[in-house]
């Protein structure tokens, strides 16, 4: 049922381009009940949410007129740019086709998109910065019980490609307005990030078993990855366990952590993992609620991601009252080592957080950030 509707919404709002016609299409085909669908297609992108749909007016790159540009709605100086190299050196990778948008100064982007009021949803939207000093993204959903958040576009991440972030929010009504923007002045009032291949996915609320207190423990849920995007999707610091990219865990300090699935890296169970790219400054926390002074074991595996990624890593894992130190060797080859431990819960609830020790590059460029890779989180009370 999702697909074919959300498909037929689609085709009506890019092919119905004149209200002559809308009137039309909707007094012939009467719509069924008006229970809210996301009008995405089935990889959830939003209406012309990799920009392949040009503007109906240019000047050269420039975008004109607030509402030029299919599906969105933009503000300030906004540029309709091709992937590649441009004039003045910056090459530009555009993930997803070969358009993509240029956010100026303080410009932004907008589009409504229908969602259920209480659920949650990650967007998916692939950034890249394109002058030479470090760019920001903010993200911002109204109205919703999230608020917007900077991303710090550089290119740590994926070396030469363009890096694909996720971002979590709870809607509260049934129209949300999402606004990529750019928060910053240049001096060029061109310079702002690249966005492209935007798509938003609705994220079940994962709960607790009888047979494990971790919510969401294989990383199953979790934002929508591109199918032809190689780079995995990052996921970035300072998101809360309510409204997280990965529903039930919550990434901490300063840098992202990377969401890897199994069609391009190695995962070890399921379809997805995380990749902890970033060493201390960026840890994954989950709260559990637990009895206090009673003992629990937490298992989880270790393993490394096939993407070039090689030496001596070790994830740090705390809970209760222990702190666990997991080395591993890994040869880039997708190796996978499980771990586990006793704690003791100290109180009622019991945060447990999973950093890497140490800083890893990619051996093929020396400077894209990877890391170990943390799967199958369980935790179980141990008999007294
Ligand atoms: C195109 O942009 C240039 C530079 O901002 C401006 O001088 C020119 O008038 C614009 N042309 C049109 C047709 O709007
Ligand atoms: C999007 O929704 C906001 C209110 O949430 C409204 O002000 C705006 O006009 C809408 N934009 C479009 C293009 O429908
Ligand atoms: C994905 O990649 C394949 C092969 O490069 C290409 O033919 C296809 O059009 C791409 N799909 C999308 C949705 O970009
Ligand atoms: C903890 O769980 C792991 C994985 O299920 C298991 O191999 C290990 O024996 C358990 N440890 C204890 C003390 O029960
Ligand atoms: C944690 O508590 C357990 C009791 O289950 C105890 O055996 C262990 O020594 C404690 N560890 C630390 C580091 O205090």
């Amino acid at each position: 049922m999702e697909l074919p509707c959300g498909l037929l919404l689609l085709l009506f709002l890019t092919v119905s381009s004149s209200s002559a016609a809308a009137t039309l299409a909707v007094s012939t085909a009467p719509v069924p009940a008006p229970a809210p669908r996301p009008a995405q297609d089935a990889e959830g992108l939003l209406i012309n949410g990799n920009f392949e749909a040009a503007p109906r007016k240019l000047n050269k790159t420039l975008i004109v007129g607030r509402h030029s540009l299919p599906g969105w709605t933009l503000r300030g100086h906004v540029e309709y740019v091709s992937g590649g190299p441009q004039p003045g050196g910056m090459f530009f990778a555009v993930p997803r086709g070969v358009h993509a948008l240029r956010l100026g100064s303080r410009a932004s982007a907008s589009q409504n998109v229908s969602v259920r009021p209480g659920s949650l949803y990650a967007l998916t939207f692939a950034a890249t910065r394109t002058c030479a000093q470090d760019e920001a993204l903010r993200v911002a959903v109204s109205p919703s019980l999230s608020p917007p958040a900077d991303v710090a576009v550089r290119t740590l991440y994926s070396g030469a490609d363009a890096d694909t972030w996720a971002w979590g929010f709870r809607a509260s009504s049934a129209i949300a307005q999402v606004t990529f923007a750019n928060p910053g002045v240049q001096e060029d009032v061109a310079c702002g990030p690249l966005i492209d291949a935007v798509a938003i996915k609705e994220l079940p609320t994962p709960y607790p078993t009888k047979d494990n207190l971790i919510k969401n423990p294989g990383f199953e849920i979790g934002p929508q990855v591109l199918k032809n995007s190689s780079v995995g999707v990052l996921l970035p610091p300072k998101q809360k366990d309510t409204t997280s990219p990965l529903p039930g865990w919550i990434i901490e300090s300063l840098k992202a952590v990377r969401f890897i699935d199994a069609g391009h890296f190695s995962v070890p169970a399921g379809q997805f993992a995380v990749e902890l790219v970033a060493g201390r400054e960026s840890a994954i926390a989950q709260v559990i609620r637990t009895v206090p002074n009673r003992a629990y074991n937490l298992s989880f595996v270790v393993g490394d991601a096939r993407n070039g990624c090689h030496g001596s890593m070790l994830v740090e894992a705390f809970a209760g009252n222990v702190t666990q130190k997991v080395p591993f060797q890994s040869a880039g080859k997708g190796g996978v080592r499980p771990a586990s431990f006793r704690f003791l819960a100290t109180g009622d609830r019991t945060r447990l957080t999973f950093y890497s020790s140490y800083y890893h590059t990619k051996a093929s460029d020396g400077v894209s950030l990877c890391g170990p890779v943390l799967d199958q989180v369980k935790v179980v009370p141990l008999k007294a």
